[in-house]
């Protein structure tokens, strides 16, 4: 997804703005560019700017000499409106050259407004939507140059994140969020923006994010925030909790890796000082949601995207098993167009990591919009979706930078467990079960990491199954959303194309695809359906299908067991798709991918 950064005051502003671009990298883009203000010659008097097709460090590589400025901005693009390529990655121009522009988001009116600039004369240069802005900066008649973007803006339909720069203005960069996330960062004697604080927490933890329809004017000592309609706002700085160094890549060899070898860690970060021994139950401090209040809901409906909503599955089945209210997960993506029932008796709970995805927030905004109680399990302190909803569960993973989610998915399945114990025992759950079921998310950090220590066997078992041209995921109830979620990792990080079923659905049509081509992977936990998975690995065996169990004891009729500890049968499907995170890592390794940044993907999909 693209990302933007900008730097304003005494230091050599290229560097700066490098780096920060680099930081952004993990989000997924295809071009990059930079303009600052600096003495001497290019397009415009005053602005200078250099643009590449390709990586940070080819943009680094035509940088002309003597880039040099104290204030600029940067931009990575991930391509929506016109192909990658030097000419329509960001900054954009005016045809004066004297305005840049960097932009993320979605500009719905562009053909419109491109049409009515080309009419009044202006020759665009790229084939993008962001560039309508920058002519409509520069033609803005207007005194400041807040009120040459404020003007602007009044033009556009659509979501923005952007910065802004003209060389009549070299003392302050204007910025301005609808919909895509803009977050300021607050220095000594500096100041930074970008759209996701992994650029700014090497400079500083003190950040500002800007609300939908929010603007801010960074000067070299000070900042100030107000409307698009011109009125002052008072945003505070909060501090980010997380420090610089859980960014980068701590010795592993991918942040993939990395995020999923820590996942024992990440679970005590989101069980710490939650548990209530005493109780029997747990404390979630900004859940905003008493207990009267939650036992009068009578329904659950969770809503998320990807890895998000295969979690959401996880949790709805934990809060029908231990609370005992109906509950269904369904995708974020298309909730907003089916013109869904809002029901005041149901609680809605959305499910983000990045906190920005733009259909898991628009799914948001129209529940909010019809009256509906939100509530958010959410990663990223402070974001967009966070700050949306009445109130909800930080799952506390740390920064994800793998476009493939491991540890945030684990961890949003643990907090899913915390919300479902909370509202159990609020409930019929008794003090025996919630005892059990602490006991149970207590060992979950130890049986992570016993299962990380079988990586070894898991890498042979990818390199055997690493030919294969299909796989199939099959599970039953609790291990249906393992299997949909371990094979989204395997597709969207080897690129091998893999299907999931429930295991009792195989017989009614997959079971066709079945042979030694295709092999498949069964989630088989020792609940009470052991005997029903071990008839579905039968029928496969029977068609010649080659099979990988994941199971909590050795599976005869599998070629391969990967055997994992077992936990309490509602918390098993924590433990159960690891695993298979590692299977789809070694994978990828086995295939040469790029498995940080698999092709086609972003990190935060802050666009429909
Ligand atoms: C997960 O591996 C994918 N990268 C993707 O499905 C992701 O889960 C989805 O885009 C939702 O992102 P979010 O959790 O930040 O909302």
């Amino acid at each position: 997804m693209c990302g933007i950064v900008g730097y304003i005051g005494k230091r050599d502003v290229a560097p700066l703005l490098l780096e920060g671009l680099q930081r952004l990298e993990y989000r997924g883009y295809d071009s990059a560019g930079i303009a600052l203000h600096g003495s001497g010659t290019g397009r415009a008097g005053g602005l200078r700017t250099a643009k590449a097709k390709g990586r940070v460090r080819d943009l680094e590589a035509k940088l002309p000499p003597r880039f040099a400025g104290t204030a600029g901005i940067a931009h990575t693009r991930w391509a929506t409106h016109g192909a990658p390529s030097d000419e329509n990655a960001h900054p954009h121009l005016d045809d004066a050259g004297r305005v840049a522009v960097v932009h993320n988001g979605i500009i719905d009116n562009a053909a419109e407004l491109r049409a009515r600039l080309t009419a009044a004369g202006v020759v665009f240069a790229s084939e993008t939507d962001t560039e309508v802005l920058a002519h409509l900066i520069g033609r803005a008649e207007a005194e400041t140059l807040e009120e040459k973007v404020r003007h602007a803006l009044r033009h556009i339909e659509g979501t923005y994140g952007i910065a802004v720069l003209h060389a009549g203005f070299p003392d302050r960069i204007v910025v301005a969020r609808n919909g895509s996330p803009v977050v300021l960062g607050i220095g000594e004697k500096e100041m930074f923006v970008s759209s996701d604080v992994a650029a700014l927490v090497s400079h500083t933890r003190q950040v500002i994010t800007l609300d939908d329809g929010e603007m801010a004017t960074l000067t070299a000592d000070d900042y100030r925030t107000y409307t698009t309609e011109g009125s002052r706002t008072a945003a505070a700085p909060t501090t980010v909790e997380w420090e610089a160094e859980s960014y980068d890549m701590g010795g592993h060899d991918t942040y993939m890796h990395k995020e999923i070898s820590e996942q024992a860690d990440a679970v005590d970060r989101v069980l710490r000082g939650r548990i209530d021994d005493r109780f029997a139950t747990v404390h979630l401090g900004g859940l905003n949601l008493d207990a009267r209040e939650a036992r009068a809901v009578r329904r659950v409906k969770i809503l998320g995207c990807g890895s998000a909503y295969h979690a959401g599955q996880i949790g709805a089945q934990m809060i029908e098993e231990l609370a005992r209210i109906p509950a269904d997960a369904e995708p974020a993506s298309e909730f907003r167009y089916r013109n869904p029932v809002v029901d005041p008796d149901t609680l809605y709970i959305a499910v983000s990591q990045s906190g920005e995805t733009y259909d898991t927030l628009a799914a948001v905004q129209e529940l909010k919009r019809k009256g509906a109680r939100v509530l958010g399990v959410v990663n990223v302190v402070g974001s967009a979706i966070a700050r949306e909803t009445d109130g909800g569960v930080y799952v506390h993973a740390g920064p994800e930078v793998c476009v493939v989610s491991t540890k945030c998915f684990t961890n949003t399945a643990v907090a899913f467990a915390l919300l479902a114990l909370h509202l159990g025992r609020i409930r019929d759950l008794s003090v025996a079960d919630g005892r059990r079921i602490i006991d149970g998310l207590r060992r979950l950090p130890g049986q992570i990491e016993e299962i990380l220590r079988g990586e070894e066997r898991i890498a042979k078992l990818a390199a055997a199954y690493a030919d294969a041209k299909s796989m199939m995921f099959v599970g039953r109830v609790r291990g249906f959303p393992v299997a949909r979620e371990a094979s989204l990792k395997l597709k969207e990080v080897s690129y091998i194309h893999a299907e999931a079923y429930p295991a009792s659905e195989l017989k009614h049509g997959p079971l066709a695809l079945i042979e030694p081509a295709v092999p498949t992977v069964a989630i088989v936990p020792g609940d009470d359906l052991l005997e029903k998975n071990r008839a579905t690995l039968e029928e496969i065996k029977a068609r010649s299908g080659r099979i990988l169990a994941v199971a909590h004891v050795e599976q005869e009729k599998a070629d391969d067991t990967i055997v994992v500890p077992a936990n309490e049968p509602e918390l098993d499907p924590v433990l159960l798709g690891i695993p298979l995170q590692l299977l789809a890592y070694h994978t990828a390794l086995a295939l040469g991918r790029d498995i940080d940044k698999p092709r086609n993907l972003a990190k935060s999909v802050t666009v429909e």
